[in-house]
């Protein structure tokens, strides 16, 4: 049986890497199962792409469609004609697809208009309820055609059957980016800066920012960006900024001793960073459970999440994106009373095998 695994943005390589590893070692063992890692080229930069591959000990990929940038639309389009052409020429019998990003979505439809190929969503099930998201319609028309789910919570499992979709087609497997998480974390990598920035343990901000709603215009991002440094109590401001974001900041002329922009950070070093924070200010979905399972407060400035078991049992808290929430929030972390979370129930390092040990059953392989 060969899987196609589709990898496209910098979080779903992450997501991918442990189930790459579960399907070799399942064929090791002897089982009739391969792979056939389809990277589609949306993300392409050193910094967005390879350097995970490398860090993370992804394979390199069997093939890249090297699709690049472009509108939602464009994405969207050369990712379908790409994976379509693959597929007519060597189909696969079994789509993975992770996450939200448009590769997720495009790579789906795909594969179930060629061959009705099936699929199977990694993440599936999980909403924000926030329709202005290019993710949120990603995961809605993605699990509108899965075939099996592959769920993170229990709030993704209710999601799915209240759409509709029979108990049957769910598996609650846990989170495959925590997987990643455990196995790299005795190998995170204190970056070079931290000494030329005098670095100290839980005494930094660590910030990721990169959501169109708040970064998409330069008024607003300077107004947010300058209310953090506003209530940081001068401890360093850590900001590794996304290409998307570097665009519009660098209009903005933003400046102060405490503010580090710096380019995106590699996986180990990001993660190094988010370990020893004081705190995280993000609009990612991802990091807020990287640092609910590092019981690292996180503070995120969106006004929905599509991971309610961060904030419900996890580190995490919606401030909104109204700058005028951050202030509050800081003095809540600095006399101490932010909540300490608790990990979710199977995040715990073993989700790919699950997913892997279930495609076997569900397809009978010998
Ligand atoms: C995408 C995902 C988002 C995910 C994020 C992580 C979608 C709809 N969004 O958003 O869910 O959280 O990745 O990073 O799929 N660019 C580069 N170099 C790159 C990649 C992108 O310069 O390697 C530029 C592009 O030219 C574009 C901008 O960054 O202008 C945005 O990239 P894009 O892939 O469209 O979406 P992201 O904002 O990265």
């Amino acid at each position: 049986m060969l899987i196609d695994v589709i990898a496209g943005a910098r979080p779903n390589f992450i997501k991918i890497a442990p189930i790459i590893e579960a399907i070799e070692n399942q064929r090791k063992a002897g089982t009739d199962i391969s792979y056939r890692l389809v990277h589609t080229g949306q993300h392409y930069d050193k910094k967005m792409s390879g350097d995970f591959f490398t860090q993370i000990n992804i394979p390199a990929p069997n093939v890249n469609l090297e699709v690049g940038s472009g509108t939602q639309a464009e994405q969207t389009g050369k990712i379908m004609l790409g994976y379509e052409a693959l597929l007519m020429k060597e189909p696969c019998d079994l789509c993975i697809v992770v996450g939200d990003v448009t590769s997720t979505m495009a790579c789906s439809i795909a594969a179930k208009k060629t061959n009705n190929i099936k699929v199977a969503h990694v993440e599936g099930g999980i909403r924000s309820g926030d329709w202005t998201m290019p993710e949120e319609i990603n995961r809605l028309v993605t699990d509108s055609i899965t075939d099996y789910f592959f769920t993170t919570s229990q709030v993704a499992n209710n999601n799915l059957i209240k759409s509709g979709v029979d108990q049957s087609k769910i598996f609650f497997v846990g989170n495959t980016m925590i997987d990643t998480l455990y196995k790299q974390m005795p190998h995170f990598i204190q970056p070079a800066f931290w000494d030329n920035y005098q670095l100290h343990d839980k005494a930094y901000i660590i910030m990721t920012l990169h959501r169109p709603a708040n970064v998409d215009d330069a008024g607003k991002l300077k107004e947010l960006v300058q209310e953090i440094i506003n209530s940081s109590n001068n401890l360093p401001v850590i900001f590794p900024v996304h290409p998307r974001t570097a665009k519009i900041l660098t209009t903005t002329g933003i400046i102060a001793p405490n503010l580090h922009l710096i380019e995106p950070l590699s996986y180990l070093e990001f993660n190094y960073m988010v370990k020893h924070a004081k705190a995280v200010i993000t609009d990612s979905g991802g990091i807020t459970e990287e640092a609910t399972v590092m019981g690292i407060p996180c503070m995120t400035l969106r006004d929905t999440t599509e991971r309610p078991e961060t904030c419900t049992l996890g580190t995490n808290e919606l401030l909104g994106t109204d700058p005028r929430n951050i202030a509050p929030a800081f003095r809540k972390l600095f006399v101490g009373d932010w909540k300490r979370g608790e990990i979710p129930p199977l995040w715990d390092g073993h989700t790919a095998e699950r997913i892997v040990k279930n495609i076997v059953q569900i397809f009978g392989l010998k």
